[in-house]
């Protein structure tokens, strides 16, 4: 939302987070970390309106967003003290007490989604660089994102369906885009630990590291897509995000739209638009 302000430390810290952003040359850098590591970065609704607010917000100059997390884990999933008895604050506890408020219970969700929703927009590429757990919600930012680089001590877990829940931060449609939906199911309904290795094998990670590496894999990543024109890799990102709900015919046919625009805009620079 251009115009809006970024979050203030405050609101970031008592989210659990932590926001670096750094201009450059070829485009600027967001750099979110996850960061109650006494927690396992264990998240809670304020974490997710505080990461919608970054979407927000973010300067028009950032081309990358990267999600880290401190400590011993990348994140531990939701925090359980939103279930506990007397946690008012709780939109989940409310809805427990007074089933009624089913609309308010969508409602709240729906704006949790939003803080995972906008790390696919086409005007960014989004990295999450995952290191030890990624439990339920965590396991769901990072696949939320575009791209993830593992430590070799990653594991990987949707834990939701063994809390009697369902995953719903918006991490089943890429879990099946990328392993397909036998192996999601068989993921979700054990929901068992996939390491690191298995990982990449399922096509979950793009690139596995030792852990001492994972800063500068992350770092070299973010170096090379910078080297892409900001305005092709958008439009590139867009083409390809697209790509699954379009037949080849469609598809075929968004190439050329795309890339219509794409000479247009070479012939506007070029004064001749
Ligand atoms: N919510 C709240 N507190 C948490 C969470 C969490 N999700 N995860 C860890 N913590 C706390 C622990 O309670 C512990 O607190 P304490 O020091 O006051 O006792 C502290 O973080 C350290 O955790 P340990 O369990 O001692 O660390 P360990 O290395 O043995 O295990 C692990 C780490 C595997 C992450 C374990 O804590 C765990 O399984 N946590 C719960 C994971 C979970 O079920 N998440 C919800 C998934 S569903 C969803 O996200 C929607």
């Amino acid at each position: 939302m251009a115009g809006t302000a970024l979050p203030t430390d405050d609101e970031l810290a008592a989210a659990g987070l932590r926001l670096a952003v750094e201009e450059g040359a070829s485009g600027g850098v967001a750099r979110i970390t996850l960061a109650r590591p006494e927690r396992h970065n264990a998240m809670t609704d304020r974490t997710w309106t505080a990461l919608a607010h970054v979407g927000h917000a973010l300067p028009a100059s950032v081309r990358i967003v990267v999600i880290d997390g401190e400590g011993p884990s990348f994140s531990s999933g939701i925090d359980t003290a939103m279930f506990a008895p007397g946690n008012e604050d709780s939109a989940l506890n409310r809805f427990i007490r007074d089933p009624a408020g089913r609309a308010e219970l969508d409602a709240a969700i729906a704006g949790y989604q939003e803080g995972f929703l906008w790390l696919r927009r086409p005007d960014i590429v989004s990295v999450a660089a995952v290191h030890g757990h990624a439990i339920g919600a965590g396991f769901q930012l990072a696949l939320a994102c575009d791209l993830r680089i593992l430590s070799y001590d990653a594991d990987l877990c949707m834990k939701e369906p063994a809390l009697g829940l369902v995953p719903d931060l918006t991490g089943t449609k890429p879990l099946v885009d990328i392993v397909g939906v036998h192996r999601a199911l068989e993921l979700c309904l054990t929901t068992r630990t996939v390491g690191a290795e298995e990982a990449r094998e399922l096509r979950l990670a793009e690139l596995v590291v030792p852990r001492d590496q994972l800063a500068g894999a992350v770092d070299d990543l973010v170096t090379a897509l910078l080297e892409t024109p900001r305005d092709a890799a958008a439009a590139t990102k867009e083409l390809l995000l697209g790509a699954p709900g379009r037949t080849l015919a469609e598809q075929a046919a968004a190439e050329r739209a795309a890339q219509v625009e794409r000479f247009a805009a070479w012939a506007a620079a070029a004064g001749r638009g």
